[in-house]
């Protein structure tokens, strides 16, 4: 049943949030949390706890498809991914294109979203990207008070990491230091299998200014990997391209990026 106080929660602390400008992709979200709201209503969900029922989301499909999840997959997690893409340009010449170096991303679990409001959850990448990162590195995420999920980031010899071990500080010169206590979705260690690019309309940068969003993509789990995620999928993205040179770059820089991140697990095998 979906619930008014679960929807309300969200509305009004976007509401409350810090608004950096007032835009048309905030305007849709009040309007369509607002009828999500009337719909619960009438339904009479007025405190009724939402259910989270990860098996009926449906992930969107890139212009030109990613492999689909091998139906033995079971979707485990959403969440939506706020941060920066890496890039180093060796010359600052035109000639010269950025190379990607990495990136560090902030994880909000947005789980009951992707299960209930399909159409709240394709805008979050967009108006996340309007906010930045909270100073606090374990506060929740405007606008929508999205809880903190776990942290990406890569990993001295550039393996992309997604720990959802536990909700922890965002600097990774700590992490090393902290104990490890596993839940169920862990450590994924990653590896690029297929990308493709983001639709034409995606959200180029900040404010609508940027180089464009950077591609969909399918992970495959690897070697170090614990707990039992099997393949991430990083979908709606917005913003994090590289501008196309390196013509009057500085020789490291970073580009704001947000996207949605889905996890799937292989299901364990018993007896
Ligand atoms: C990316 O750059 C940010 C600073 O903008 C830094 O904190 C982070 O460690 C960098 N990560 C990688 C993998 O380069
Ligand atoms: C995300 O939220 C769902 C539903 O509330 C919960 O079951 C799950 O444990 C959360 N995951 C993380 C990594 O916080
Ligand atoms: C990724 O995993 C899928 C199956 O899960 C496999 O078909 C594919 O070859 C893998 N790709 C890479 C690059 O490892
Ligand atoms: C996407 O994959 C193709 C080959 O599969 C590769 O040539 C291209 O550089 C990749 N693009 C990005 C942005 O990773």
């Amino acid at each position: 049943m979906r619930s008014i106080a679960f929807l309300s929660i969200f509305l009004s602390s976007a509401l409350a949030a810090p608004l950096v400008s007032w835009s048309p992709a905030l305007g849709e979200f009040y309007a369509a949390v607002d009828r999500h709201i009337q719909i619960a209503r009438q339904a009479g969900a007025i405190n009724s706890p939402p259910t989270c029922d990860l098996s009926k989301a449906v992930m969107p499909v890139a212009p030109t498809p990613l492999p689909l999840p091998d139906p033995s997959w079971r979707l485990s997690e959403v969440v939506v991914g706020r941060g920066v893409q890496n890039y180093t340009c060796s010359l600052a010449t035109k000639d010269v294109v950025p190379k990607a170096v990495g990136a560090i991303a902030s994880l909000y679990n947005v789980s009951c979203i992707a299960a209930n409001y399909p159409d709240i959850l394709g805008m979050l990448p967009g108006l996340a990207l309007e906010y930045a990162l909270p100073a606090d590195p374990v506060a929740n995420l405007e606008p929508s008070n999205l809880a903190l999920a776990g942290h990406h980031y890569f990993t001295s010899n550039g393996t992309p990491t997604f720990d959802m071990s536990q909700p922890r500080s965002i600097n990774v010169a700590n992490l090393a230091s902290i104990p490890i206590t596993d839940g169920s979705s862990g450590i994924t260690k990653a590896k690029l299998a297929v990308n493709s690019t983001a639709p034409a309309d995606a959200p180029k940068g900040e404010h609508g200014q940027g180089f464009g969003a950077v591609p969909w993509l399918l992970l495959n789990s690897t070697f170090g990997t614990t707990g039992d995620v099997v393949a991430v999928y990083r979908i709606n993205t917005a913003g994090g391209k590289a501008p196309p040179t390196c013509e009057s770059s500085p020789a490291y820089f970073s580009v704001q990026y947000a996207t949605e991140y889905w996890f799937y697990t292989k299901p364990k095998t018993t007896g």
